[in-house]
């Protein structure tokens, strides 16, 4: 798949089909987070693949979607079918760094497009029980969550109507997604050169 159409085929995903997902495919995804660009090389990134049934449920219990619709986690059968924990290891470096992990998770979205999976990032987590139930090691600070599983719905992101960056339902309960424009995100340059 051309990098272009993954990008704008990527939306956050919240409704997955029953289909478990191969362990190769996961594990090419934290194979691209490897590949992203890291301040000076440190990589204090780690990742925990979690796909085994019994484990699902309870990490699910930690999550929590789609703050600005009510009603929209997915519904039992509609669950994710595995998931990738992002930590910063403090061993490595000191201040986790946000955007080392945010390259590195843009990476596996892309990954994960280009395998025809789904995936939503999630932020909002009960980072407390992950580490008990996951044993996740004392010196890594939990970054994130990437649910992941084959989508079962088709998001669209359309150009943002009047004044709002929320995403909705249309009458047919499709998700949309609200982008800002161009003319308001790309501003005109200003400059003062000197004499
Ligand atoms: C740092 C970060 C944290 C997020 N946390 C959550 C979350 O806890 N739950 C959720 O449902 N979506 C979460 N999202 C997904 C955003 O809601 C989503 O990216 C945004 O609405 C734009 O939609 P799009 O990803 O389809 O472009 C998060 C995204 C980012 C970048």
């Amino acid at each position: 798949m051309d990098l272009m159409e993954a990008i704008y085929r990527r939306r956050s995903i919240r409704r997955f089909s029953p289909q478990p997902v191969e362990k190769d495919k996961l594990y090419e995804m934290v194979k691209a987070a490897r590949m992203a660009p890291q301040a000076s090389n440190i990589q204090p990134l780690q990742y925990m693949i979690v796909h085994q049934k019994e484990l699902l449920e309870p990490v699910f219990a930690c999550t929590r979607w789609a703050g600005y619709l009510e009603h929209y986690a997915p519904e039992p059968g509609y669950r994710p079918t595995a998931y990738i924990v992002v930590l910063l290891n403090e061993e490595i470096k000191k201040n986790g760094n946000d955007t080392d992990a945010g390259l590195a998770i843009e990476n596996m979205l892309l990954a994960a497009v280009a395998q025809d999976l789904g995936t939503c990032l999630i932020g909002s987590v009960d980072r407390q029980k992950i580490r008990t139930l996951l044993g996740v090691p004392e010196q890594c600070q939990i970054h994130s969550i990437v649910a992941v599983g084959y989508p079962a719905e088709q998001p669209v992101w359309e150009e943002m109507p009047a004044d709002s960056i929320r995403y909705y339902l249309d009458e047919e309960k499709r998700l949309h997604v609200p982008k800002r424009h161009m003319s308001d995100i790309l501003l005109p340059i200003q400059p003062h050169l000197e004499d």
